[in-house]
Parts: C-alpha cells; sequence; structure tokens
C-alpha cells in the first residue's frame, strides 16, 4: 500500500472528466487500497481519484466519526447518482485538495447512488446526512467539478489565490 500524494487546486487534473473503469483488475484493487489509506492518512472522508492524479471513475469514502463506531470503508466505481431528494441540506464542507478552507455548500439532503463494487456487481445504495453530502462531492470530483464551484465568484477566486500562494510556498520549501 502506498500513500499518494494529493494534488492541490488548482491543477488541470481537478478540471477534467474522469473515465469510467470497465474491469476489476489487481491494478484497480490496488488503486483501491492506495486510496483508502491516503484518506484515512490525510485524514479524510473521502477521496476521488483525480485527487491523486488517476483519472478514472473512482471514490473511496468512510464518514463513521463516532468513536468506537467501526469503520465503514466504501470504494465505489463508476457510480451514478439516481434518485435525490427535494429537500436540501447545508453542510459546511472542505476538500483535500483545497486544505483548511471550509465554506457552505447546498445540495439534495438524500441521494441513491448505483455503483460498481470491487466485487464486480453493481451496488445500490440510499445515503443521507454526511454520507449523502459527501457522495456528491466525491461524484463532482470525477466530473472536474470542486465544492468552491458552488461559491460565489469573489469567495472562489479568494480562496484559489490562497491555494496559489500555498503551493508556490511548498515548492520553495
Ligand atoms: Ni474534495
Amino acid at each position: 500500500m502506498t500513500i499518494r500524494s494529493i494534488l492541490i487546486h488548482p491543477d488541470p487534473r481537478l478540471k477534467k472528466e474522469a473515465e469510467p473503469i470497465t474491469e476489476v483488475t489487481d491494478a484497480v484493487r490496488l488503486q483501491a487500497n492506495d486510496m483508502l489509506a491516503t484518506m484515512y492518512d490525510a485524514p479524510g472522508i473521502g477521496l476521488a481519484a483525480p485527487q491523486i492524479g488517476v483519472l478514472n471513475r473512482m471514490i473511496v469514502m468512510d464518514c463513521v466519526k463516532e468513536d468506537g463506531e467501526a469503520a465503514r470503508p466504501m470504494v465505489l466505481m463508476n457510480p451514478e447518482v439516481i434518485g435525490i431528494s427535494e429537500e436540501l441540506n447545508t453542510y459546511e464542507e472542505g476538500c483535500l485538495s483545497i486544505p483548511e478552507q471550509y465554506a457552505d455548500v447546498e445540495r439534495p439532503s438524500e441521494v441513491d447512488v448505483r455503483w460498481l463494487g470491487l466485487d464486480g456487481a453493481l451496488h445500490e445504495e440510499h445515503f443521507t446526512g454526511l454520507w449523502a453530502t459527501c457522495v456528491q462531492h466525491e461524484i463532482d470530483h470525477l466530473n472536474g467539478k470542486l465544492f468552491i464551484d458552488y461559491l460565489r465568484p469573489l469567495k472562489r477566486q479568494m480562496i484559489t489565490r490562497k491555494m496559489q500562494k500555498l503551493k508556490r510556498e511548498k515548492a520553495r520549501a
């Protein structure tokens, strides 16, 4: 298992549409393990393949936050939202590719998602609460969309400038 480095916005690879995964190969399983390890190491509750520079449609997540509750690592390939609630929910979102920046984003509060699992089968699940927000945020990544794209342009530009500065500082270090 390898901890991969996470791309920081702005990066052209974070703006691209990712390609579907057609077969569950050893390379795909390895990628899933690396992504989970990278997510837990960060630490974060979700990670999408483009964030490690891999342009395929894989996301991983684990939104279990309670101490003492069992972890629930999930690997979703080619995830598709097949139903959304009318009711909306606002969460203060963050992103491992936009460190230490948080903003309120409004999304459907519940979603039905279908995906290809590592077992090669199609799965469907109804997500609520933090899971619903997280899965929508991660699927956005596969379509080149970041949570800051929901913000007003001025706020988005402010965050982007902070990230550019952060990247310059990291490059010098
Ligand atoms: Ni993100």
